[in-house]
């Protein structure tokens, strides 16, 4: 147990998640439970950088702890807990905005892309910070690993830079963590544009698959999936839809695209897609049945994330007592 590497990741509870979450990381989280000491969160405190009705976080926080267990994490090997409910994550993150630097955060794309698209009143310091905060989720618990998508992976050579520093001007600190990125499939486009990362912030409800979405919306979202002209199921840069529809086929089936390739030599676009669609159903209906039965078991979930937080706490704590000593504070105890 003990020179079992760390890792620690987390979702925002902004919504129902999407194929690309379950893709990008989820799925990911669940392979790597037993051969590391995971830490997976549900980041509420990330998820108000951006306006959110109370009632809707809450009942968003509970479903995103549902669906970790539900697409396969086991509560008795890994950490799961609510971010909110370790005050180090705040505390820590203050000290640490002390050495981040501010054209450092402005670099940020996702902070750039997000802040874009609203009024300029309406950008908090939050959503600038926000981070920082990520920063000191993953450095709280001295992790190695960080299992993430593709567009996390700037905030992960942010969270280096800053361990590194801290790490320079006071001795060594922080374990300085290394991203755990997949090779494909690390960035699962959407199915409108797939130009574009697949989210649920999307307004076009096409565009996106959520984990909760009924057989009948997934067929009809998939028989809409922008493609080409082309016609052949090829795996290249030209065909970014075939490309992404391929990526998503792969991920869930562990087939290798050339595999799916060969499999769809001469059959064209539409049985291709019915079958994904079909793939896609079968691997997230058990799932789809798991969260309904979860969420209606509030109290096992309640038991789950403060025994989490418990632990959570006890590893979090021994780092910001060393952060908080380092820089001067004067301990209590
Ligand atoms: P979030 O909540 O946007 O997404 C959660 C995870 O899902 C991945 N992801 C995708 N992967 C592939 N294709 C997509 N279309 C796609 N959309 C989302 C994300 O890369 C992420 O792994 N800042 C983080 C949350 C966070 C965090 C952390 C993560 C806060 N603290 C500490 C790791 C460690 C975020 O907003 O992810």
């Amino acid at each position: 147990m003990e020179d079992k590497k760390v890792i620690f990741s987390g979702m925002q509870p902004s919504g129902s998640l999407t194929l690309g979450n379950y893709l990008g990381a989820l799925k990911n989280w669940v392979n790597l439970q037993n051969e590391y000491d995971c830490y997976y969160c549900v980041v509420n405190m990330h998820a108000i950088t951006v306006p959110k009705e109370p009632k809707d976080l809450r009942k968003n926080t509970l479903e995103v702890l549902a669906n970790y267990i539900a697409a396969g994490l086991d509560p008795e090997l890994v950490t799961l807990f609510i971010q909110s409910h370790v005050a180090a994550h705040a505390e820590l993150s203050w000290v640490l905005n002390c050495f981040t630097y501010y054209g450092e955060l402005g670099r940020m794309t996702q902070f750039k892309d997000k802040s874009k698209k609203m009024e300029s009143n309406a950008i908090t310091a939050g959503l600038f910070t926000y981070p920082t905060l990520m920063v000191s989720d993953i450095l709280l618990y001295q992790t190695d690993l960080v299992p993430v998508g593709e567009d996390q992976r700037q905030h992960l050579e942010l969270t280096r830079d800053v361990a590194q520093r801290f790490n320079n001007r006071f001795s060594e600190t922080f374990k300085v963590p290394e991203p755990f990125i997949s090779k494909d499939g690390a960035k699962i486009m959407s199915l409108q544009d797939p130009t574009s990362k697949m989210s649920k912030s999307d307004a076009n409800e096409n565009s996106y698959i959520l984990l909760m979405d009924k057989p009948d919306a997934i067929r009809r979202k998939l028989k809409r999936a922008v493609t080409d002209s082309e016609g052949v199921v090829r795996y290249n840069d030209t065909q970014p839809g075939v490309k992404n529809l391929i990526n998503i086929y792969s991920k869930i089936t562990n087939k290798s695209s050339q595999e799916i390739v060969s499999e769809y030599e001469g059959k064209g676009y539409a049985k291709f897609k019915d079958d994904i669609a079909e793939i896609i159903i079968n691997e997230l209906s058990p799932i789809q049945d798991k969260i309904d039965y979860l969420l209606k078991n509030k109290d096992y979930l309640e038991k789950i994330y403060i025994s989490g937080a418990e632990k959570a706490e006890k590893v979090a704590r021994k780092t910001l007592r060393k952060v908080y000593k380092k820089v001067g504070f004067i301990p209590r105890f």
